[in-house]
């Protein structure tokens, strides 16, 4: 039996690793995205290097309306997705005093409503069939309020939450659930966020390969990367909270 996999914010950086390497284990595709050439070339490689049936659909997941019919569209084709990774998501750099409310109402839309809106859509399908996946991209970022990215932390903090919580309802149902934790991660992130902050990043390869281990030991979430696991799971529960806010602003601040 085939299984496909759809992938949120495929056109670059993550979602595209995970589609490369999703497709390398077999898996059809439903790619996602705005940028309908980037999508068309991945998918044409991926044609090309394996034996997937990749299906491209170009859709802005920060319009209300879109996830619902992102859901009809695939029920419409025929595609029964088994693997779901809510990946599209973007960061807003800057004081809130100085932010653009409807960016910031945006990036709630994506990082939060839509993600949550198709996981609820594909999720009763999944049980019914008693097997299925729900990755959702949470950040390191989700353990702590984030000063000078205030909502993007907030967003994060909402996925990894949402998600443990899906995780515990799913646990008998034959459908794992995973949030995904990335630290620094090489790709677009930082240009589109205005700021990069990052010291050192990590590969999409290895993000994608601590995934694969995490899903396989059935885990709620996993932070890549020892020491960002480090920091998030244990740096903010040992350190006051002042300390822990001037340190986070201090991680996104510097250069
Ligand atoms: N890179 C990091 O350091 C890092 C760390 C922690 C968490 N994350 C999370 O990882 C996820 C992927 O980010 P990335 O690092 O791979 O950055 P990226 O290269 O900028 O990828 C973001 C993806 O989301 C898509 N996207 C953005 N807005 C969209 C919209 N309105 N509708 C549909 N798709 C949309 C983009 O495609 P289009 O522009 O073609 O629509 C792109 O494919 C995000 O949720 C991000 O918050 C990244």
């Amino acid at each position: 039996m085939t299984t496909t996999a759809l992938i949120t914010g495929a056109s670059t950086g993550i979602g595209a690793e995970f589609a490369r390497r999703l497709a390398e284990d077999g898996l059809d595709l439903v790619l996602v995205a705005r940028s309908e050439n980037k999508l068309e070339e991945l998918a044409a490689s991926i044609r090309r290097a394996t034996r997937s049936t990749v299906t491209v659909l170009v859709r802005d997941l920060g319009r209300p309306d879109a996830a619902e019919e992102l859901v009809a569209e695939c029920a419409t084709r025929g595609l029964e997705i088994d693997f779901l990774l809510n990946n599209a998501g973007f960061g807003t750099h800057g004081l809130v005093a100085e932010a653009d409310p409807a960016k910031l109402a945006a990036e709630i839309q994506l990082n939060c409503v839509a993600l949550t809106e198709l996981s609820t859509r594909f999720l009763p399908a999944m049980i019914s069939r008693g097997r299925g996946t729900i990755v959702n991209v949470a950040s390191n970022g989700a353990f702590q309020p984030l000063p000078q990215m205030a909502v993007y932390g907030a967003t994060k903090a909402y996925v990894l939450s949402f998600t443990e919580a899906l995780w515990q309802e799913t646990r008998r149902t034959g459908v794992r659930v995973l949030a995904l934790c990335p630290g620094p991660t090489d790709t677009a992130f930082f240009d589109i966020a205005g700021e990069d902050f990052a010291s050192s990043k990590r590969t999409t390869a290895q993000l994608v390969t601590t995934t694969k281990r995490a899903l396989a030991k059935g885990r709620p979430s996993v932070v890549d990367g020892a020491s960002n696991a480090l920091v998030a799971r244990l740096g903010t529960r040992l350190l006051p909270k002042r300390v822990i806010l001037w340190g986070a602003e201090k991680t996104v601040s510097a250069r």
